[in-house]
């Protein structure tokens, strides 16, 4: 049956609503301490509803990492009065702290901690471990092919119930992972019916739902949802055409000598960038846009798009800023952009946590130069 993601937020807002806000006191710590907060709100928001809605009895996490995502399903299950959520990392420390400690101390004040179960080692053994069925399942661990290949074939079987597999594909675009391609090409050979939850995202994001449930990580999401027992169906996930391919058609316009044609694609795809916010990476796309309009000679617009993109960075949160800043000096440098390159090297020296990454970075680059890449 298809989820209705706008009867669920409706049915769920006031519950949401104050997690949101449990959520974004557990958020700013976590990001401080350098931890991984890598689910997207409203990822973790579905995530939530369907486990109100399935009342599983039991619930396999693989994997935690430092515990946001878990966050999700302890306060559903916290919530439902039922329920245990098993969760399986590889890692036993992090920054020298024992997982459990870790994964327990992230959790918000809405978690029943007395629900949770934490299991080191590889999942693809420890998961073994707690036999039976599975009535909910999230897959975000290990984003490669021969992981995929051992968790539909071990793991699904399980599983009556609904599984979350993080980071296959956007609305728009597939994530580059040989498990995003595994997971894609396993569906269509199977036949098997998905949802992929960006689609509920956009839709819900269009309607004023979620105005007043507060931000923590808003960035689109990238999960696909399956029902197990799997439903059949000819075309599992339709993808509607995303950036990459505009970006393609404009390269193919430039190339050809069609300036006028490539600045009508160009502009559909600012548009783009300028009215989703959420959109993950929007600098790089950005400094794209600025490559491609310094070859249509367009210098006023190459800056604009420079700008933007500046800002997209210092915008954004400290864990992503940390990270993006260095890498946007490197294409500001790429496109000739000195006035932001300089007041983006001023930004990185008062931000010694970049600094590493900034060398990194350059080091990179000289590197390319050398080898003329
Ligand atoms: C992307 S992180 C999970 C993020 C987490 N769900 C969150 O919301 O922040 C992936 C995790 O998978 C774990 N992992 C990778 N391979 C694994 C394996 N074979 N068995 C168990 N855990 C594994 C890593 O240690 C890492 O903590």
């Amino acid at each position: 049956m298809p989820i209705d993601a706008r009867a669920l937020y409706k049915k769920y807002h006031d519950e949401l609503s104050v997690l949101s806000r449990s959520l974004r006191k557990k958020f700013y710590p976590m990001q401080k301490a350098g931890y991984l907060t890598t689910f997207g709100d409203v990822e973790g928001e579905m995530m939530y509803m369907l486990i109100r809605e399935g009342q599983p009895e039991t619930v396999f996490e693989i994997s935690p990492n430092a515990g946001w995502s878990t966050n999700y399903i302890l306060a559903a299950l916290t919530k439902n009065k039922k329920g245990t959520l098993h969760s399986f990392d590889i890692l036993t420390h992090m920054f020298g702290r024992p997982m459990e400690e870790t994964v327990r101390g992230n959790q918000c004040d809405l978690c029943d901690l007395s629900r949770f179960q934490l299991h080191i080692g590889d999942a693809r053994e420890t998961a073994k471990t707690v036999p039976g069925e599975i009535q909910f399942l999230l897959i975000d661990s290990c984003h490669t092919d021969w992981f995929a290949k051992w968790f539909t074939s071990e793991v699904f079987p399980r599983v009556r119930g609904t599984i979350i597999v993080q980071d296959i594909s956007h609305w728009d675009r597939r994530e580059s992972s040989s498990e995003a391609t595994f997971m894609l090409d396993w569906l269509l050979r199977e036949k098997i019916d998905a949802t992929l939850l960006g689609d509920l995202e956009k839709d819900v994001r269009s309607t004023d739902l979620r105005n007043d449930i507060a931000e923590r990580r808003g960035l689109r999401s990238n999960s696909l949802i399956i029902r197990a027992p799997f439903t059949h169906a000819d075309a599992p996930v339709t993808f509607k055409p995303g950036l990459d391919e505009l970006i393609k058609e404009a390269v193919s316009l430039i190339d050809r000598g069609d300036a006028v044609a490539a600045d009508i694609v160009l502009s559909r795809i600012m548009h783009v960038l300028v009215t989703d916010p959420t959109r993950v990476n929007r600098h790089r796309f950005l400094m794209k846009l600025c490559e491609l309009y310094q070859r249509i000679g367009d210098q006023d617009e190459a800056h604009r798009c420079a700008q933007r993109a500046f800002g997209v960075v210092l915008g954004s949160d400290y864990q992503q800023r940390r990270k993006l800043m260095p890498e946007l000096l490197i294409l500001l440098l790429r496109r000739h952009q000195w006035q932001l390159f300089f007041q983006l090297k001023c930004v990185l020296l008062l931000s010694p946590s970049s600094w590493g990454l900034m060398l990194k970075a350059k080091f990179q680059f000289l590197k390319n130069v050398l080898l003329r890449k």
